[in-house]
């Protein structure tokens, strides 16, 4: 498994606002697209390609494309929904499926409620999407769900995580090909599980409290 922070003023800036507790909902759904956006340019740098010939107005010449079948993105539902636009933006071929997770909110373990994805997914590139990877079980049980249907590689873009989280998932993923890419690594998690300094419930604050 590898984690990789993206380094870069622009993030640091757009992560500052988003955390900020008087960021209106409209604001913070607008953050969040941008952010993820400048995530994904790093996330999609094996994205899988090949050669194809163009004719360009002067000669014919030799670009990439992207490879078939194309990558798979799967937004957690409800905050990963978030999400999704800022990477479509960036890959808007890309097929999306569905995964509605939640923690059980005395056990803190991670339940699938709602699942729409293709039965097989053997070799396919997956792209997973949830903005925060407090206790990792939710992604963890993301990721085993995807790899057993058949995927190859699984990166998954989350805004913050806390390192007890990150350590769970390197702990239980040791060498499988799983890429983290991530705004941020905080301080801790607070005795609710929430991260710290972060954000606060990243759905309500792109939703509103539901
Ligand atoms: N989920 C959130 O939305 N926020 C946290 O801080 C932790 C989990």
């Amino acid at each position: 498994m590898r984690v990789l922070v993206a380094d870069h003023p622009l993030v640091a800036h757009k992560l500052t606002v988003l955390r900020d507790k008087n960021t209106t909902s409209p604001i913070f759904r607008l953050l969040t697209e941008e952010l993820v956006t400048l995530l994904a340019y790093e996330a999609t740098r094996d994205v899988r390609v090949e050669p194809v010939n163009i004719e360009t107005p002067v000669t014919t010449t030799v670009g990439t494309g992207l490879r078939k079948p194309t990558p798979l993105v799967v937004p957690i539902l409800r905050a990963g929904l978030g999400m999704l636009e800022g990477m479509t933006r960036l890959l808007p071929t890309a097929e999306v499926g569905f995964l509605g997770m939640e923690r059980h909110e005395q056990t803190l373990e991670a339940i699938t409620y709602a699942e729409r994805l293709p039965d097989d997914l053997t070799g396919r590139q997956v792209y997973v999407l949830d903005p925060m990877l407090a206790t990792g079980g939710t992604l963890r049980e993301a990721i085993k769900f995807l790899f057993a249907r058949g995927a190859a590689d699984i990166t998954c873009i989350c805004l913050l995580a806390a390192p007890e989280g990150l350590q769970k998932l390197r702990d239980e993923l040791e060498g499988k090909n799983v890429t983290i890419v991530l705004a941020s690594i905080d301080e801790k998690l607070d005795e609710n599980a929430y991260i710290v300094p972060g954000l606060g419930d990243a759905g309500d604050r792109l939703y509103g409290v539901v």
